[in-house]
């Protein structure tokens, strides 16, 4: 079956409501025109993420109530080490609230003003995190990623030249160790191919360098390992992501994607020095080693849905409701990036709305429209998230793709409300002139895409 129908039954629900044109445009006024400012109740469809937004199983949920809220030793953890590490294999594992703690904790640690970080692309956060200890953040991907229209089977791979050439002129020791981000959320949740993960371990073990994983979304690159690369067809898809782990020393992981939950995360690692100088510093920002900042019951959701997201019937109905939306967008002309990613289709803002100037803020002005038009919730992913100012001139500096990212959050949405989405989008595409710029009024120094405030142009 090219699309497999829900491995799930729904035994909950939560109202969604509808809004009325009138009510859209005056939230959008009051929010400055940035979807991160509008009241989630007020969304029909929504796309903003895939983090945290997971609903969780009725086992989960179960687990909850099996949740031990001792202080320290609580029986979860100690569950979720042993899922952890049957699946990753790290020595040390270190429970975080979520992703970006688990960067802070490391990078805090570990990096020094003037070092460096190559990542294949660093998520926002991670690049933030890594420039908060005036370190330098390298994004190392092969140049096809910039390509919109290239179709790929692993396109978030890492260019391996450049990871040595860059190696050799900063030197190995301003580099204390190299991140692979699986799969490659700023790049279009593009997977990495096994093979690229081994060059890179060997380039890198050549050198002295850990390699890193921020392994968010590990089970759909292993899927698409699966589905993708020769030699892999037969594997589970666990046995895909033990070898994977094998080549790494550590992993940084936001549990908010493939561990289906709300909340939570951890970092691994097989180095003693760093896990225990971590360790140290999370008592003093999270909380104590057994829980690290979250309860008991967070940690039993947390194993049972690190289980649960390697089941292959689950991970094949995943990625095919997002290539669902991606193909029906692709059937109706709608420009996105190809091939259509693990957990979001990208739509491709810059020939969506060609006659918006870059720094008029295309991404964002499609956002804007989604939302007023159809009540559906987008992401920008272009020069509000990662554009720059340069220090001379103070004139930005444009990312190289403008996009909109429509991300599905796990086992939340149907598919008529799928369908939905891609009717309303590819309506809008048919009137896609009427769409005007943006200006910005208010950024912040640091992630500013989070609270900017715009106001809009008239149209051209
Ligand atoms: C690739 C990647 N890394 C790190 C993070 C940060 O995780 P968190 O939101 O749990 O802090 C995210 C979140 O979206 C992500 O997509």
């Amino acid at each position: 079956m090219k699309f497999p129908s829900e491995p799930f039954k729904i035994k909950v629900v939560e109202p969604i409501r509808r809004t009325s044109r009138e009510e859209r445009e005056r939230l959008l006024r009051e929010a400055g025109y940035n979807l991160f400012r509008v009241p989630a109740e007020s969304v029909y469809v929504d796309l903003l993420t895939d983090s945290g937004t997971s609903a969780m199983s009725d086992a989960q949920w179960a687990g909850l109530m099996l949740g031990d809220e001792s202080y320290a030793g609580s029986k979860n953890y100690y569950h979720f080490t042993a899922v952890v590490q049957s699946i990753f294999g790290y020595r040390h594992i270190i429970p975080t609230h979520q992703g970006r703690m688990a960067e802070n904790l490391l990078f805090s640690t570990v990096l020094k003003p003037g070092m460096h970080v190559p990542n294949n692309i660093h998520f926002d956060t991670t690049r933030a995190n890594v420039e908060h200890q005036q370190a330098e953040a390298l994004d190392l991907v092969i140049k096809e990623a910039y390509d919109p229209h290239c179709e790929l089977p692993f396109k978030g791979n890492m260019d391996l030249v450049r990871l040595e050439e860059t190696i050799n002129r900063l030197g190995r020791h301003s580099i204390p160790f190299a991140m692979i981000t699986i799969t490659n959320n700023s790049g279009g949740g593009q997977p990495v191919s096994m093979e690229n993960i081994k060059r890179t371990k060997e380039l890198l073990t050549r050198y002295g360098i850990p390699l890193i994983f921020d392994g968010c979304r590990f089970a759909e690159n292993c899927f698409f390992i699966k589905e993708r690369e020769p030699g892999y067809e037969g594997t589970a898809v666990i046995d895909i992501a033990r070898e994977l782990f094998s080549y790494g020393d550590g992993c940084t992981m936001s549990a908010k994607k493939d561990g289906l939950v709300n909340i939570g995360g951890f970092l691994g690692l097989n180095n003693e020095r760093w896990a225990q100088d971590i360790t140290n510093m999370l008592i003093l920002v999270e909380g104590f080693p057994t829980y690290g900042g979250l309860a008991g019951r967070d940690l039993e959701a947390m194993a049972r849905g690190l289980e649960e997201v390697l089941d292959e019937d689950y991970l094949r109905f995943r990625i095919s409701q997002v290539r669902y939306l991606g193909e029906l967008l692709d059937a109706a002309g709608v420009p996105i990036l190809k091939p259509i990613g693990g957990h979001a289709v990208y739509l491709n803002a810059k020939e969506f709305l060609p006659h918006i100037p870059a720094d008029q803020y295309p991404a964002q002005a499609l956002t804007v429209a989604l939302y007023r038009e159809y009540g559906i919730r987008g992401v920008e992913i272009g020069t509000v998230m990662f554009g720059k100012r340069d220090a001379l001139t103070g004139r930005t500096i444009h990312p190289e793709l403008e996009l909109v990212r429509l991300a599905i959050p796990r086992r939340v949405y149907t598919n008529m409300q799928i369908t939905y989405v891609a009717e309303s989008i590819s309506e809008l595409y048919r009137r896609r002139d009427s769409i005007a710029g943006l200006t910005m009024t208010y950024e912040a120094p640091m992630l500013r895409h989070f609270t900017a405030r715009f106001e809009e142009l008239p149209p051209l």
